[in-house]
């Protein structure tokens, strides 16, 4: 089975929940694997304080609690800084070899052994780019899946417009694709799938969850702003991000000072010295533009659930009406009445679009013929989406020649619309055209 196969047949709705530093912690992700999606974490959340790694420790837990509650996603991935700043990257990698850790989410650098190492007990490397270059780089070093960051998104962001970044992406790379950046509801998750994307990939509405590690001040922040609150700069960290405008504020800086100074990493324009510069993520709070609709603090499980009936109503809504078996036996027994009522002796057949029949009746006395003609009445209003009394008309008209289609051609053939959609078909044999078209449209009418 393919990667992307796996992942797909795991997860409730296309959801990889994406991991924040300090934000994210074992609670959130094991209750976003309960409520049916890909929960994740940064490695370097797992952490004492002398800053030694508990990684080990945070995998036990969460793996036993995986194994032995009630969830609907077994998968978890957890999140590698893959950059020289992180001193811990190999000792945590050995403790994700240990507990072969099912999908590895590598960021800032992409490199060959780690793939390696986690290729090696099975598990899928997911590399998250700002750009088609990036992407193409992580693919050639062996990454099974990519996460397109575009604009607008919590954390260190892209700048690109989904749109372009994902037909750019998907030009060549047909594996295992997250989109992300300020996808907060179903809609969303709808759109990225619609566009071309395998997955949405959903950061900051989960900083204003009960299972999040964010202070309460950070958690009102993100309820009472919206896309507009959002900056956008590099000075904190030399890598662009988005930050809650407030919290630059509260920490005691002017919005148009680091609007005005957002591309230099040097911020001695803003900050008197080096030590009244506020730590990024503790102080300075990352959050995407995605969060005008994350009104209050919610229980995850909620929020994930609410994310999942969204998207499958948006998918439901976009995929053509059909016709199911209860839908075509309700118009049967209609049918079946009508004819009743009027004494008629008839065959009745109801077909799907190819007109391959989903149910049939052949009341008392019908005459045997009148079976077969029902279902291919059935069939040619089908394939024509035309009443036969109409094609009929024609024959005797002028178009004898649809003789020579092969179909029956005769009246009691009505095609059924939803909407504006053909999802089937009635045939009614046994009385006269007129009256059998009149039975058929009598059972359409039933719904
Ligand atoms: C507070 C915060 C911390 C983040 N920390 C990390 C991180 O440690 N590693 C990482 O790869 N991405 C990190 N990100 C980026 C997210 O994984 C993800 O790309 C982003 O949240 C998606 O955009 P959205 O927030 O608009 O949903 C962080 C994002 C936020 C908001």
């Amino acid at each position: 089975m393919t990667s992307k196969a796996l992942m797909l047949r795991h997860v409730k709705a296309p959801i990889i929940a994406a991991p924040m530093f300090i934000v994210s912690t074992p609670e959130l992700v094991v209750n976003q694997c309960r409520a049916g999606i890909i929960g994740s974490f940064p490695a370097l959340n797992a952490r004492n304080e002398k800053k030694e790694s508990t990684l080990d420790d945070w995998l036990v837990k969460i793996k036993s609690r995986l194994n032995n509650e009630d969830i609907e996603c077994p998968l978890y991935a957890v999140n590698q800084i893959v950059h020289k700043s992180n001193d811990r990257l190999m000792q945590d990698m050995e403790t994700i070899v240990k507990h072969e850790v099912p999908i590895v989410i590598t960021s800032l650098g992409a490199k060959e052994e780690i793939n390696d190492a986690v290729h090696c007990y099975g598990g899928v490397v997911l590399h998250d780019v700002t750009n088609n270059k990036h992407a193409k780089k992580a693919y050639e070093k062996g990454a099974d899946g990519l996460i397109a960051v575009a604009a607008g998104a919590g954390g260190h962001a892209g700048s690109l417009s989904p749109f372009a970044l994902i037909q750019e992406i998907r030009e060549w790379f047909d594996g295992p694709l997250a989109l992300s950046g300020a996808i907060s509801n179903g809609k969303s998750v709808a759109a990225a799938i619609t566009m071309g994307a395998d997955f949405a990939y959903i950061g900051s509405p989960f900083i204003a969850t009960t299972d999040a590690n964010a202070s309460d001040d950070y958690k009102k922040m993100v309820i009472d702003s919206t896309s507009e609150d959002i900056v956008n700069t590099n000075m904190f960290t030399g890598i662009h991000g988005n930050y809650l405008g407030k919290s630059i504020e509260n920490a005691g800086m002017k919005i148009s000072d680091v609007i005005a100074n957002k591309d230099s990493k040097n911020s001695s324009d803003v900050f008197s010295s080096n030590n009244d510069k506020p730590k990024p993520w503790s102080k300075i709070y990352g959050c995407g533009q995605g969060i005008s609709n994350v009104k209050y603090v919610q229980d995850t499980v909620f929020m994930v659930n609410r994310m999942i009936n969204e998207y499958n109503e948006t998918i439901s809504n976009l995929s053509p009406p059909t016709l199911n078996s209860d839908l075509a036996n309700k118009i049967l027994k209609a049918a079946e009445k009508a004819a009743l009522d009027a004494n008629w002796k008839v065959a009745i057949c109801i077909v799907d679009p190819a007109g391959v029949p989903l149910c049939f009746t052949r009341l008392n006395g019908a005459f045997p013929a009148s079976a077969e003609l029902a279902k291919n009445k059935a069939k040619t209003a089908a394939l024509f989406r035309k009443p036969t009394l109409d094609l009929e008309n024609a024959v005797n008209g002028i178009r004898p020649a649809l003789l020579a289609a092969g179909h029956t051609v005769l009246g009691g053939g009505e095609p059924i619309f939803i909407d504006e959609y053909c999802v089937g078909a009635i045939g009614v044999s046994g009385v006269l055209p007129t009256e059998d078209a009149e039975v058929a449209l009598k059972g359409i009418a039933g719904i």
